[in-house]
């Protein structure tokens, strides 16, 4: 997927999806699937890192999650088992919140690292920056709604836009997120009236998470969806049950050596 294609499918109306990946072995198998792209997310803090917020990770170390990725997807185009997947790096809590040059150096770190866009959160306050970035020719997403970064400030994890003034404010955002040139919009957590009404509005597509059937695309944190995160959210519909299948290998493993019958001679040499 190219950045040109995010508003032709929109326009075709066939789904986007996105999952989030911190990690090359993961990257590789993402890669040699259908799913169009990937959020290096700052989800990489809780999902990677045991934080119980998005706060504490920098910019250096997704970054580095990026880089990670980005080599994992390498490994498929290598193996001509992908063309290659659209990278999205999360800009971390108040790095574009410190001026300029500071959101700038963590735009950089995230590009030469391998992303091909950011995405940041909300925009009141920093729309000055959303325009210089995407004026310095790096493809933008914003995401609205519950904006984990400001967990602390929404007095935690809550739907968003319920009463008419924030749906209404939501809505502004989103138009002027469009205006600045950011090509699509992540709404997270928001009611699914609210996400269809923004989504008839922009002609950006809409990425949901907890935001209703009627986004052009959905996103969810890739741990969720293969139910290794023990999450269980609303809106998180587990796609495998992962951590059984792991448990389950362990323990086989386990067992073999205890009996003996792990190495046997075929996995043994000469
Ligand atoms: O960091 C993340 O995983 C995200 C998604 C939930 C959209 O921002």
């Amino acid at each position: 997927m190219k950045i040109q294609d995010w508003s032709q499918r929109k326009t075709q109306n066939k789904k986007i999806t996105m999952t989030t990946c911190y990690d090359a072995w993961s990257a590789r198998i993402i890669a040699e699937t259908t799913v169009d792209s990937i959020l290096i997310g700052d989800s990489a803090a809780m999902v990677m890192h045991g934080f119980d917020s998005t706060l504490p990770i920098d910019s250096e170390s997704i970054a580095s999650h990026v880089a990670a990725v980005s080599r994992g997807v390498q490994m498929a185009v290598n193996n001509k088992t992908s063309k290659g997947k659209f990278l999205i790096g999360d800009m971390p809590f108040l790095s574009y919140r410190k001026g300029i040059t500071e959101a700038m150096n963590s735009v950089e770190v995230l590009m030469k690292a391998g992303a091909h866009a950011v995405k940041l959160e909300g925009l009141r306050g920093h729309e000055d920056i959303v325009k210089n970035i995407v004026g310095s020719g790096v493809p933008v997403m914003g995401h609205l709604g519950l904006t984990p970064q400001s967990v602390h400030g929404l007095g935690g994890y809550k739907i968003q836009g319920r009463s008419e003034v924030i749906a209404k404010q939501l809505l502004e955002d989103a138009l002027e997120l469009q205006e600045l040139g950011a090509f699509s919009v992540v709404l997270e957590c928001v009611p699914t009236a609210l996400a269809q009404k923004i989504t008839q509005e922009l002609s950006i597509p809409t990425i949901g998470i907890g935001a209703g059937p009627h986004c052009d695309g959905q996103v969810l944190v890739l741990q969720d969806l293969l139910g290794l995160s023990g999450n269980k959210f609303k809106f998180v519909r587990k796609f495998a049950d992962g951590e059984s299948w792991i448990k389950e290998a362990l323990e086989a493993f386990s067992t073999a050596t205890q009996s003996k019958d792990f190495p046997n001679m075929d996995e043994s040499f000469e």
